[in-house]
């Protein structure tokens, strides 16, 4: 591989009060951490945590993969994000709100820490809520939301967000995979200037049996919902008569802190589970780390908290450092393609990070719009979620950056809790779309699968970490095999099992990391993870449907785009209102996340003798690309031309 990237330095500005501020700094933190791996994480865990009592191992190995770190330790995250600043920047923003109307609201350390305790108390006494419990959170991006996780970690119940995109079924499925007794959620909330609605799909998750006793409904919208009596109650109603003091549960380091639901390449979503100690300290550390944000910055994420983005980089990274975080209830493109740009300037923001999906609708929007604000407060921007490509990045750099900020392109996953590969922006020379370096303290290595040996420059194969770390996924909810099989299945390295990514990647001849994108048969559609097998399973429930299988195809703003090969019992005569009938059914199922681009109905499937179906040739067709698969095991090879002729016409 040709190393035709160009390479930028660091600002030299910036650089001079950064945390880590050359390539030598990391190399020499990189060092300590492969030189004394518990002395160096339990050196940070000491100095970044406030503990309620202090733990006595750093890592315990002895039930691989079941890897517990900071045992003995007693904490509470809720204390780690809000009650410990109270000394020193009580009045300092901790949140800063703004609608979708432009409306901005600051919410202090001090305003927070009495939010969160209303309503851990409104949680506790009124929906009996305790130690271990969980609680499904549905919710549009306004502050109750991150109080109300904040509350949940205070009692040390676990919470479990659904992201607003995810239909009524799909929300019913986590409810009861996670067995919640309670549902936070709202009315709905605004976007693009007109009202939405989230409650409704609570009350239709909801119309069959499930384990949840009481809902807590947030008024933000004001517009009528139905309400269940003796089942749903109004937050706004009951808050205020709560006490503004809730004595925050003592947490062991391994106690659950959350579980959130991701795709995996089969079966039902999986909920990951985090813990608390371990999470939070890479929670914060990757904030100051990655995003160096100091005392007066303003952080900006665009994500949502019903992904792994906006819990850790949104609420308990920023949170857990003292820093001020955005929070954004409407899209960055409304009431024009200015609006996230006028955002940078009106609130100063100096770190700002969004998904390359999004750094493509807005320069597809509008290519000129960040020349129009001023947005010199800026000194970091951030990417995740998905491989950025090196027009987009040349964009996000040049215009928006104005080639004066560091790009971080963060990798990472809901499973890792925190950034692992990633530059630092006052040391790494960056190239354009590319993750550079592994952390310090995360043995990230690309593998190649069938010998478990690291590659050369130059070289492909699997992204692995080869040694635990703190913020590492805990375990599959209620599955601790799918666990095992899912991350230490498939690379041993001396032999032994190690965590595998699921992604592909690269070494360039510097020794720069590029991830190439999932290994399995998880698509990537605008950042969001979508497995294929639950796509399947959607698209079988029509009666008509006899078979079915799904793929990811590049698209230009979204990456990626769901293409559907579909053989059906009997033929339609109208093909156009079926597809929108089997998505329909996705959109019931899933959400509009996973609505498919194509669907093309096809006479069979490829096929090999034993049944099983050749999806790298469905790939291939789907992205236009000759076949070079050997075709000549399948069942019935004259299959593939002929998918090929329908999806060409
Ligand atoms: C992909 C999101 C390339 C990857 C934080 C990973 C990326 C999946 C990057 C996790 C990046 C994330 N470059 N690909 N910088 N960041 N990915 O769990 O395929 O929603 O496995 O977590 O997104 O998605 P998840």
């Amino acid at each position: 591989m040709s190393n035709t990237k160009q390479t930028f330095q660091p600002n030299v500005e910036f650089q001079k009060t950064a945390r880590i501020k050359s390539m030598d700094e990391y190399y020499a933190l990189t060092k300590k951490a492969e030189d004394d791996y518990e002395g160096f994480w339990g050196d940070y865990a000491k100095e970044k945590i406030t503990w309620k009592k202090p733990f006595d191992t750093v890592l315990n190995e002895s039930n691989a993969p079941f890897y517990s770190w900071f045992e003995g330790g007693k904490l509470n995250v809720s204390e780690q994000c809000i009650d410990r600043h109270l000394d020193t920047r009580g009045s300092k923003t901790a949140i800063l709100f703004e609608g979708d109307n432009g409306n901005k609201l600051e919410i202090s350390y001090k305003d927070l820490h009495t939010n969160v305790n209303k309503f851990a108390n409104l949680l506790k006494n009124f929906y009996g809520v305790k130690k271990g419990d969980r609680v499904v959170i549905y919710m549009p991006m306004i502050p109750e939301a991150a109080y109300a996780m904040l509350a949940c970690a205070r009692l040390g119940a676990i919470h479990s967000i659904v992201f607003g995109g995810f239909s009524a079924e799909a929300l019913k499925d986590r409810i009861i995979d996670a067995q919640a007794k309670v549902v936070i959620t709202a009315d709905g909330a605004f976007r693009k200037g007109k009202a939405y609605m989230l409650k409704p799909v609570v009350d239709d998750a909801l119309s069959s049996e499930t384990p949840v006793e009481k809902v807590c409904v947030i008024q933000r919208n004001n517009e009528e919902v139905t309400w269940k009596e003796g089942r749903d109650y109004s937050y706004n109603e009951m808050i205020n008569s709560e006490s503004a003091i809730c004595e925050a549960e003592t947490m062991d380091s391994e106690d659950p802190l959350f579980l959130l639901y991701t795709s995996g390449s089969t079966g039902s979503p999986k909920g990951v589970q985090h813990n608390t100690a371990g999470y939070i300290l890479w929670a914060q550390m990757t904030m100051e780390w990655v995003f160096d944000v100091k005392e007066d910055d303003v952080f900006w994420c665009t994500a949502d908290v019903g992904w792994i983005t906006g819990h850790t980089y949104i609420v308990y990274g920023p949170l857990a450092m003292g820093a001020t975080t955005v929070m954004f209830e409407g899209v960055p493109t409304y009431p024009d393609a200015g609006r996230a740009w006028q955002m940078v300037e009106k609130h100063k923001i100096t770190q700002f990070y969004t998904a390359p999906t999004a750094i493509r609708v807005l320069h597809k929007m509008g290519e000129n719009e960040p020349s129009k604000y001023d947005l010199s407060s800026l000194k970091v921007l951030g990417t995740v979620g998905e491989p950025i490509d090196p027009p987009a990045w040349k964009w996000y750099y040049e215009e928006v950056g104005n080639s004066n900020c560091a790009i971080v392109d963060t990798y990472w996953q809901t499973e890792t809790g925190g950034h692992i590969v990633s530059p630092l922006p006052g040391a790494t020379p960056i190239k354009p779309a590319c993750a550079t370096f592994p952390l310090p303290g995360i043995i990230g290595e690309i593998l190649d699968p069938e010998t478990g040996k690291k590659v050369a420059n130059g070289e492909s194969g699997y992204m692995c970490i080869t040694k635990p770390w703190p913020s590492m996924i805990r375990g599959v909810w209620g599955d601790p095999e799918r666990f095992k099989k899912s991350y230490f299945g498939d690379v041993k390295k001396d032999g032994k099992p190690v965590y595998f990514t699921g992604d592909g990647a690269n070494y360039d001849e510097d020794g720069y990391i590029t991830i190439t994108g999932r290994t399995d048969d998880v698509i990537n559609v605008s950042g969001h993870r979508m497995g294929t097998a639950e796509v399947e399973a959607a698209l079988a429930k029509d009666d008509n449907v006899a078979e079915v299988a799904v793929c990811g195809r590049p698209h230009d703003i979204k990456g990626e785009s769901i293409f559907a090969y579909i053989t059906l019992k009997t033929p339609c005569e109208d093909e156009a209102a079926k597809i929108k009938e089997l998505n329909n059914i996705i959109k019931k199922e899933i959400g509009n996340i996973a609505l498919c681009d194509n669907i093309v109905f096809v006479p069979g499937l490829p096929k090999t003798r034993s049944g099983k179906i050749m999806r790298r040739i469905l790939r291939s067709i789907a992205k236009g690309e000759a076949i070079t698969q050997d075709t000549s095991t399948l069942e019935d090879p004259t299959v593939v031309q002929q998918i090929e002729a329908i999806v060409k016409s």
